[in-house]
């Protein structure tokens, strides 16, 4: 393997996740630092790749401690392993937020179903629930757009593990703000 091709791989693998809900990068986890400076991770689907810019879109929820996070400080690190491909990638890099009221927000929004409009209805991530909420269907589902919010993280450095029985493979992947390859090197895995 070279590593042109182990690069490339990567990409192709995560531009596959996010058009194919049964791939194995679909579900990444993203990593911001809180207010107290505690690493904080969770779930989230990838939406996008860009792979000529680098950059990953998600989607979450504005009120979500998340969105504040990452506000705050955009640094970010997200994380995903595939079993099938038995290739682990990390990506750290930032995140730029797009909130309600912004064009990216405003399309993707459009281009969602009905049912995942839904589930921005709801009272704030992250804080208690209260017993009764629940608006006409209808009317609820497109109160969630103020809520939307759209992630776009533009990817600094790929570190891409592939597990290989007694020959793994571990490279190091440098990238422009614009997503241009600047440096590259095989690690001791
Ligand atoms: C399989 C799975 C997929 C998820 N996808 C998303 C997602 O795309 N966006 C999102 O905001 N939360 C998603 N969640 C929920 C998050 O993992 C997290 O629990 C929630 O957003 C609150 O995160 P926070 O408190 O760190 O902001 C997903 C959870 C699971 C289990």
């Amino acid at each position: 393997m070279d590593l042109n091709r182990f690069e490339a791989a990567a990409w192709a693998a995560l531009s596959e996740a996010a058009a194919d809900p049964q791939s194995g990068f679909r579900y990444l986890t993203l990593c911001t630092v809180d207010a107290a400076l505690q690493p904080q991770a969770r779930t989230v689907v990838l939406r996008q790749c860009a792979d000529d810019r680098r950059t990953l879109t998600f989607h979450t929820d504005v009120r979500s401690p998340k969105w504040q996070e990452m506000a705050a400080n955009p640094q970010v690190t997200v994380l995903g392993y595939c079993h099938q491909r038995r290739l682990q990638l990390r990506l750290t890099g930032q995140a730029e937020c797009y909130a309600a009221g912004t064009d990216i927000a405003r399309a993707a929004w459009y281009g969602l179903p009905q049912h995942t409009r839904q589930t921005y209805t709801g009272g704030p991530p992250g804080e208690a629930r209260a017993i009764a909420d629940g608006l006409p269907e209808a009317a609820a589902a497109e109160a969630g757009e103020c809520r939307f919010g759209v992630v776009i993280v533009r990817a600094s450095v790929l570190d891409a593990y592939q597990l290989q029985r007694n020959d793994n493979q571990r490279a190091l992947f440098h990238y422009s703000f614009d997503g241009g390859l600047q440096e590259r090197e095989w690690l001791n895995p």
